[in-house]
């Protein structure tokens, strides 16, 4: 069974105490920090730059994940940036695929030293990932449509989070948007290992207990499949 991720969105974070913020993510012991990137043109809205990326870094120190979730239309002009800023794992959209080449940006992503995500729209079948699963570290299903947090988790990504496991039993599979306890077991049922969640685990007191929690109960719903 694939071991079971959790990591918090810094998008939820309460931005007066961004740097505490991102140090109560450290302390949680969650399995990397969710950074959401946002350029107002892929996205109806903005959000954090390649400097919030070397904060996360000076915060977490070396050895932590910062997976940074690039929703933006030219991924191919930053990616190496936020490399350079500390970021260790950069996900770029497949609804680009027409204008960004693929392959190209996730090796040039690997030639830097990072891992490579790609990433799905609610609305994108599983089939568009199907032929890059093998120049990718990791597949992230949105079961929200990405801009915003805070939004419902879309049930009817489900089926698509099944497909993707039984074609690659091995995927490193992701699911961000609406994540909570409930919709994380159910997400860990069709298959999904990882889960990013932002609201949710900001407005825990004790964020370190909830990320525990998360991950026992979807560790029970992965093996109940
Ligand atoms: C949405 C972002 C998500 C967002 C999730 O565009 O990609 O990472 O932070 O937020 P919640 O967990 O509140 O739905
Ligand atoms: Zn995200």
């Amino acid at each position: 069974m694939k071991s079971i991720r959790i990591l918090p969105s810094l998008l939820a974070a309460d931005l007066a105490r961004l740097g505490d913020e991102i140090a109560r993510v450290g302390a949680s012991g969650a399995d990397a920090l969710h950074l959401d990137v946002m350029d107002g043109h892929f996205v109806p809205n903005l959000s954090f730059s390649p400097d919030v990326s070397a904060l996360c870094r000076k915060v977490l120190g070396p050895e932590r994940e910062i997976n940074t979730h690039l929703m933006i239309t030219n991924p191919e002009a930053y990616a190496a940036r936020f490399v350079e800023k500390g970021s260790s794992t950069i996900q770029f959209h497949l609804e680009l695929r027409d204008r960004v080449d693929v392959r190209a940006l996730a090796a040039e992503i690997h030639a830097r030293g990072a891992r490579v995500g790609l990433v799905l729209n609610p609305d994108t079948p599983a089939e568009v990932a199907f032929p890059y699963l093998e120049c990718t570290d990791e597949v992230l299903c949105m079961t929200v449509f990405p801009g915003y947090g805070g939004q419902a988790f879309i049930e009817s990504v489900l089926p698509k989070i099944a497909a993707l496991r039984a074609k690659a039993p091995a995927l490193e599979l992701m699911v961000d948007g609406g994540v909570n306890f409930e919709t994380a077991e159910r997400a860990a049922a069709a298959g999904a290992n990882a889960f990013v969640a932002g609201s949710f685990l900001f407005k825990q007191a004790d964020m370190g207990a909830a990320v525990r929690e998360m991950r026992a109960r979807c560790a029970q719903a992965a093996a109940s499949r």
